[in-house]
């Protein structure tokens, strides 16, 4: 595998030349439009990139896209790869480790995600201050080790520093939709049942998603530090549930979408 990452990380810097990206950013489901920030240098679809698998779902792109935000270069994943596709947990992650060769100090992450904490609205924001992997049914560091420690240090998933000025971004910006809480990685792709929800809640999950925590894993074992959002696109609360549609999930997350590119666009900028 690490001859695959080498093969891919060396086609891409071939190509870049000299841009070297300090920022990797992943979007999630309907927040593709970061990207739009971006003032391009170099962009591939997914189908030339060696090794590179394709994003299936059609809410997300297929582009892998460098260039700069706020001066800053940045690699940026327009369309993630979830389990749910049928791809492996090295799939969906290869690109953070073809990131690491590529030079990036930071990982930004988004995904769109079910609210489980009663106090949570629609289109809320939430940082991810911790997560719980132990729902999904494999793990991308099982195998031989190829990167890293081969037991990784979770005390500290997602970085405190970035969490503290994200949470300055907001208040400074009137952003009062931003919470912060756990993020449970399910795989999906049913939505859960309401005694699902139950559980999760239970045992002290605030959001749920089908996504993020493979990658966030492998970036933890590069000791890249990490910044992660949830969009609430939909509220999971048992007693109150409602049928779940994805226009309305796709619309919440458009709804939110400008707050949080706002606040990675700072992130970057302020270069934390
Ligand atoms: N569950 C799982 N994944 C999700 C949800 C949800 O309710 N909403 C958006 N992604």
């Amino acid at each position: 595998m690490l001859d695959k990452i080498t093969e891919t990380s060396e086609f891409l810097k071939k190509q870049i030349g000299s841009f070297v990206p300090q920022y990797g950013i992943v979007l999630g489901t309907g927040l593709g439009k970061l990207a739009d920030e971006i003032e391009i240098d170099f962009e591939f679809s997914y189908s030339v990139i060696p090794n590179f698998v394709e994003a299936t779902v059609e809410s997300h792109k297929s582009r892998l896209i460098f260039g700069k935000i706020a001066g800053k270069n940045v690699v940026c994943m327009q369309g993630r790869f979830h389990y749910y596709e049928g791809y492996s947990m090295s799939q969906i992650t290869f690109p953070i480790r073809v990131m690491k060769l590529l030079g990036i100090q930071r990982l930004l992450i988004s995904n769109a995600a079910g609210g489980l904490n009663p106090s949570f609205k629609e289109s809320d924001l939430m940082i991810i201050n911790d997560h719980i992997s132990q729902f999904l049914p494999g793990n991308p560091l099982i195998g031989p080790n190829i990167m890293g420690d081969r037991f990784p240090d979770m005390s500290e998933v997602y970085d405190p520093k970035m969490i503290a000025l994200a949470k300055e971004i907001a208040l400074k910006n009137n952003i009062s939709s931003l919470k912060e809480g756990v993020y449970v990685s399910v795989t999906g792709p049913q939505l859960e049942t309401k005694a699902e929800y139950r559980m999760m809640r239970l045992v002290g999950a605030d959001a749920v998603g089908m996504s993020t925590v493979p990658e966030v894993i492998v970036a933890r074992q590069l000791e890249i530090p990490v910044f992660g959002i949830s969009v609430i696109t939909d509220l999971c609360i048992p007693e109150t549930l409602e049928k779940a549609e994805l226009n309305k999930i796709l619309a919440n997350a458009a709804k939110a979408e400008p707050n949080m590119t706002l606040i990675f666009r700072e992130l970057i900028a302020q270069g934390a």
